[in-house]
C-alpha cells in the first residue's frame, strides 16, 4: 500500500503520539462493529435497549445474555496485524499511549502496554449496585448471577449509554491528546463521546491528524492525512515503510 511521504516523515520524527481505536480495529479478527451496515451488531440489536442502565434494569437476563454472546465473540477472537502493528509502533516511538473505546481486550493481548480503555473491558465483572470487583459466583439458574458480597445482581465492567468515564482515564487520555505531535484515528466512527472530542483536542494543540478508516466519517475533512483502508492493511504497510527493518512476522 502506497504511503504518502510526509506522511512516513512525520511518523519518523514524532516523539509522542497518540492513537485512538475503535471497533473497526477488531473488524478483522471477526468481532462485528457496532455501526457498519451489513454487520453491524444493532442493526439486528437495537443498543439503547441492552447497552444502558434502564434496560439492565428493566431486563437484566436479556442483557446479561446478550453480552455473554459478546464476551464469547471476544474471549474466542485473536488479535490481527492492526493490533501488532500498534504494539510495533509503540516500541519505537518515544511517549505512545493508545486510548481504546474498544471493551474486547484485544489490544492488551497483542502486547499493548500504554493503554487506556475508556469504556472498561468485557471480560472482567462489577456488580451494579456497589460496583464490587466480581470474580466469581455460585452456581446458579439464576441470570444475572448475584455478587457474593452484598447480592445485588452482577453486570459487565463497560461503560453504558447514559453512564460517565472513569475520570482518571479519559483525563489521562486528554491529557496525552492535548501533547501530542500525532494524533491517529483509528476505525471509529468518531460520533460516541466523549471519545470523539479527543481528536479534536489534539487539533486544537496543534497535532497532525491521521485517520485509519476504510469509509468517511465526521472527522475525516479535518485530517491531515486518510489512510482509506482496512486498518490490519494500513497499519501494518506504515510501520513497514516508516521502518523498514520491522519484522513483518511479528
Ligand atoms: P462503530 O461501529 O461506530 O464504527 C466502526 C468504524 O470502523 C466505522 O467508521 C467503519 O467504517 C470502521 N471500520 C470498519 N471496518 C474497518 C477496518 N477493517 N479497519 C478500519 N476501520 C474499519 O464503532 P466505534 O466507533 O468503536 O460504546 O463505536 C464507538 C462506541 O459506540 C463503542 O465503543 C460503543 C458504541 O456505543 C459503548 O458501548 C459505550
Amino acid at each position: 500500500m502506497e504511503m504518502p511521504s510526509a506522511l512516513i516523515e512525520v511518523v519518523r520524527n514524532a516523539r509522542r503520539v497518540v492513537v485512538l481505536t475503535g471497533a473497526g480495529v477488531s473488524a478483522e479478527s471477526g468481532i462485528p462493529t457496532f455501526r457498519d451496515a451489513q454487520t453491524g451488531l444493532w442493526a439486528r440489536y437495537d443498543p439503547e435497549e441492552l447497552a444502558s442502565p434502564r434496560a439492565f434494569k428493566r431486563n437484566p437476563k436479556l442483557v446479561w445474555q446478550w453480552y455473554q454472546w459478546r464476551r464469547d465473540l471476544c474471549a474466542g477472537s485473536t488479535p490481527n496485524p492492526g493490533h501488532f502493528a500498534l504494539v510495533e509502533m509503540e516500541r519505537r516511538i518515544p511517549e505512545f499511549t493508545l486510548v481504546t473505546q474498544n471493551v474486547d481486550g484485544l489490544h492488551a493481548l497483542a502486547g499493548s502496554r500504554q493503554l487506556l480503555e475508556l469504556h472498561g473491558n468485557i471480560g472482567r465483572y462489577i456488580c451494579y449496585d456497589r460496583r464490587h470487583p466480581v470474580t466469581g459466583w455460585e452456581p446458579t439458574d439464576e441470570l444475572p448471577p448475584r455478587c457474593p458480597i452484598c447480592h445485588s445482581l452482577v453486570r459487565p465492567d463497560v461503560v453504558w449509554f447514559g453512564e460517565q468515564l472513569d475520570a482518571i482515564v479519559i483525563n489521562r487520555a486528554a491529557v496525552a491528546a492535548e501533547r501530542c505531535d500525532i494524533f491517529f484515528s483509528i476505525g471509529t466512527s468518531s460520533i460516541v463521546y466523549p471519545a470523539a472530542l479527543l481528536p479534536q483536542l489534539a487539533l486544537e494543540h496543534g497535532a497532525i491528524f491521521v485517520e485509519v478508516n476504510p469509509n468517511p466519517t465526521p472527522l475525516t475533512r479535518f485530517a491531515d492525512f486518510v489512510l482509506q483502508a482496512p486498518s490490519g492493511v494500513a497499519l501494518p504497510a506504515l510501520v513497514q515503510t516508516v521502518w523498514p527493518e520491522v519484522d513483518s512476522g511479528s
